[in-house]
């Protein structure tokens, strides 16, 4: 069949893909721990749910404007000036279908053929697919886990031509964790102004982040109008199946990806509309108690990641993923399976030791694992026992001999 090239170039999904197969097999009753997924174990706090629940009792079930209701885009600013003290109108507001899905509408009314997205890596699996949906080009920046993966702004500033329109920056970071630094924010609006191109801020786990680390580029100094700001319910109110998600940004922007919404998809769910509404105007106590268990298991998967021979870690500071190295077993076996790359790592993990968790490769950073600890204390704690007994189980291949180094 054929079908459209700007489709066939896209690939599926691999952390869903991952998900898919893990809960697969758990539903198949093998006893799997999972590091896979990129979502809170926690259930939907109970105010939140009783507000959807609401919403359908009051038949609130039909179509609603298409950037959302205004009751949701007034709570929607509200939060914000709340939380990181910048003021936006709620008509500066579009609500979508899951902060994936307001990705995907920014760069569809900002990106073009020919347009260059510079996306610093490793970075969100999603990325780079949706900027290829709209025919422009992914630019992959790449950061180092020696310097913590701070933007380094001589290397994208190196990455910048005439023909960068857009840099998607993602703090704190899927899938190191990383956080960036006030510096590190401004120095990436001074440029966005200098060279005329836009800064979207991912900003999907910033609620959960420790107290004053995380810093809004929105926030800055000459951002106005440079940057759009994108977050959601699914990660901060435990809430991932309802679907909502929302983009804050420059009226003409937020006007674009209306018209656009308006033909494509209509709205996001009416009734996950009202629970978000309650989300954000209810107790913002129930994302603190679930950051600070965040927290808890952090450490908890750190302190034992790094007493595995083999794997090294650069310490994620936010977000809830685990980002460590385990290129050293590449080229070790398990049986007769031959451990090659971060994939097959991930593949012969979930055979051999029933332990999900994610190749490295789609997020642009071959020779890492992704772990999620979005889950309990004591799978977490089973997990790495098992993984140190994979780790053991690989006959790694002898140490070669550096070449000496003359001159
Ligand atoms: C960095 C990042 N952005 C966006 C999303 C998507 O969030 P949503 O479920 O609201 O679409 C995720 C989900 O894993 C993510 O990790």
């Amino acid at each position: 069949m054929r079908l459209s090239p700007r489709i066939e170039g896209i690939g599926e999904s691999a952390t869903l893909a991952l998900d898919a197969r893990y809960k697969a097999l758990k539903q198949s009753g093998v006893d799997v721990v999972g590091f896979g997924a990129g979502e809170p174990d926690f259930p939907t706090p109970e105010h939140i749910k009783e507000a959807g629940i609401a919403a359908i009792r009051a038949n609130f079930t039909r179509y609603t404007a298409a950037g959302g209701i205004d009751e949701l885009r007034t709570a929607i600013a509200d939060r914000l000036r709340e939380d990181q003290g910048v003021r936006y109108e709620p008509a500066q507001t579009i609500v979508t279908s899951g902060a994936k899905h307001a990705i995907y509408n920014v760069v569809q009314a900002l990106c073009a053929e020919g347009d260059e997205v510079i996306i610093p890596a490793p970075y969100w699996v999603s990325y780079p697919e949706i900027v290829k949906t709209a025919g422009a080009t992914p630019v992959i920046l790449e950061c180092r886990e020696s310097e913590g993966w701070r933007i380094d702004p001589e290397r994208l500033k190196r990455a910048i031509t005439r023909r960068t329109r857009l840099v998607i920056v993602n703090s704190p970071g899927n899938p190191t964790g990383w956080i960036g630094s006030r510096d590190e924010m401004q120095s990436l609006v001074d440029l966005a102004n200098a060279h005329d191109f836009y800064v979207l801020s991912d900003e999907i786990y910033s609620k959960l982040a420790p107290p004053k680390t995380f810093v809004g580029p929105a926030t800055l100094p000459r951002a106005t109008d440079r940057v759009i700001v994108v977050d959601g319910v699914s990660k901060a109110y435990s809430m991932t199946g309802w679907r909502i998600g929302w983009a804050i940004g420059p009226k003409p922007l937020v006007q674009a990806m209306l018209r656009f919404q308006s033909q494509a998809t209509s709205h996001p769910s009416s009734v996950s509309q009202k629970a978000a509404v309650a989300a954000l105007r209810g107790d913002q106590s129930v994302v603190r108690t679930m950051a600070d268990e965040f927290e808890k298991r952090r450490r908890l998967m750190v302190d034992g990641l790094r007493r595995i021979p083999g794997f090294t870690l650069a310490e994620p500071k936010g977000a809830f993923y685990a980002f460590p190295r385990v290129s050293t077993f590449f080229g070790g076996k398990v049986g007769n399976v031959v451990i090659r790359d971060s994939a097959s790592f991930a593949e012969t993990c979930l055979d051999v030791a029933r332990v999900a968790i994610v190749p490295g490769a789609p997020f642009g950073a071959e020779g890492h694992v992704r772990l999620s600890y979005a889950t309990s204390n004591d799978e977490i704690q089973r997990g790495l026992d098992r993984l140190a007994e994979f780790a053991r189980s690989i006959e790694r291949p002898a140490r070669s001999t550096p070449p000496a180094i003359h001159g």
